[in-house]
């Protein structure tokens, strides 16, 4: 007999869970073996992505061999910008690269079609399908401001220096790139939703590279639209943000953009966080991924840690997404530890 009840769904309601909810970022991934495997099959990670059945497969692969309390959807914050007309592609040891919106004319052309990302919908009602009862199911998109930086910049590992020029210098073509994907992620998100998913998380893994009034405008502003948007059409689907190394501004992310929980990164400390920002609202997190890879001992320690100070109402993650080099036995004792934990 299975409970009905979602533990994950129990904490983000404000309820006691029955037992301590885990699910990590990039749980479906490189360090699978049964991921590397389908991987070698497609031509290409979009391909991935863009194939209902393998989407929907690698979404469930994590599932299938660890007790998750959730899934999330397996897509990527940048079909948003593809969907918006961009070329995208995926290449080796090199990470996304996208077509860069250099100027206004590009910036003008910009127009989300929904058709280039059906097949992701698609893959959304197959995994409904297939989900035990008691897992819920996370859908995503990325923040305004990090897609822009993608956008802006054209690729990841640069520490995306145009785009903080744009801050600077273009702050009106930056408002119309925000305004652009606004409009974008709310059609995507509400489509998300209308197929299945049942939580939104909106990833912005750059808004660590903005602070005081810069994060005020391009980082809380615009997930605030966003979540105010989605709230009106979708009061029931709760939100978590994830505003990643956002330094002093974690307590403004969470009390000013409307989200019901926010994900923490391994930077911030679970005591001051258990003071300062669970008193508002719930949190998930931060286990650092490198003690994931190390495993044992450490890792144990560690986890114990966060669920000392923050449980039983809070959600276990790590700070940041699993790094391929895992072995995945850690994640199995992590998942098992995380659920005996007795507060
Ligand atoms: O978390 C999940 O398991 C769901 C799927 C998911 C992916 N990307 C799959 C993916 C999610 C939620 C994302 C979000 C994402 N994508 C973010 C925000 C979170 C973060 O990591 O900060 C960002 C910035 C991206 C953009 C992106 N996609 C980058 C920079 C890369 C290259 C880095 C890498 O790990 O290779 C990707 C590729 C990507 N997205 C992979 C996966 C599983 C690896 C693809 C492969 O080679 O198989």
């Amino acid at each position: 007999m299975y409970k009905t009840e979602k533990p994950f769904l129990n904490v983000l309601a404000g309820k006691k869970p029955d037992h301590m909810p885990i699910w990590l970022m990039r749980q479906a991934g490189r360090y699978l073996p049964e991921y590397r495997d389908l991987r070698s099959k497609a031509k290409n990670f979009l391909n991935l992505c863009l194939t209902p059945e393998w989407a929907c497969e690698i979404t469930l692969q994590p599932i299938k061999r660890f007790e998750f309390d959730a899934a999330i959807l397996f897509a990527d914050i940048l079909l948003v910008p593809m969907a918006l007309g961009l070329d995208l592609s995926f290449q080796e040891g090199e990470g996304p690269v996208l077509e860069q919106v250099s100027d206004e004319i590009k910036l003008s052309k910009l127009k989300f079609d929904n058709e280039k990302v059906l097949p992701v919908y698609d893959a959304i009602s197959r995994i409904k399908l297939k989900l035990p009862p008691q897992t819920a199911f996370i859908g995503f998109c990325g923040a305004p401001w990090t897609v822009a930086c993608y956008m802006i910049e054209g690729r990841g590992k640069t520490g995306f220096p145009k785009a903080k020029a744009w801050v600077k210098e273009q702050s009106k073509l930056l408002q119309k790139l925000i305004e652009t994907l606004i409009d974008a992620s709310e059609i995507y998100l509400g489509q998300q939703i209308d197929a299945g998913v049942e939580v939104i998380q909106i990833f912005d893994s750059w808004s660590g590279l903005l602070v005081g009034e810069d994060f005020q405008r391009w980082v809380i502003e615009p997930t605030r639209e966003l979540v105010r948007r989605m709230k009106t059409k979708y009061p029931h689907i709760p939100i978590i943000g994830f505003p990643r190394e956002a330094g002093r501004h974690y307590k403004d992310y969470l009390t000013q953009t409307g989200v019901d929980a926010m994900s923490l990164d391994p930077s911030v400390d679970v005591q001051r966080a258990k003071v300062e920002l669970q008193t508002l609202k719930p949190l998930q997190g931060n286990l650092d991924p490198e003690l994931l890879v190390k495993g044992g001992h450490d890792m144990f320690i560690a986890a114990e840690k966060i669920m000392t100070t923050l449980g039983p109402n809070h959600i276990f993650n790590l700070g940041h997404g699993v790094v391929p080099q895992t072995p995945p036995e850690n994640v199995a004792d992590l998942v098992k530890f995380v659920h005996a934990f007795q507060s």
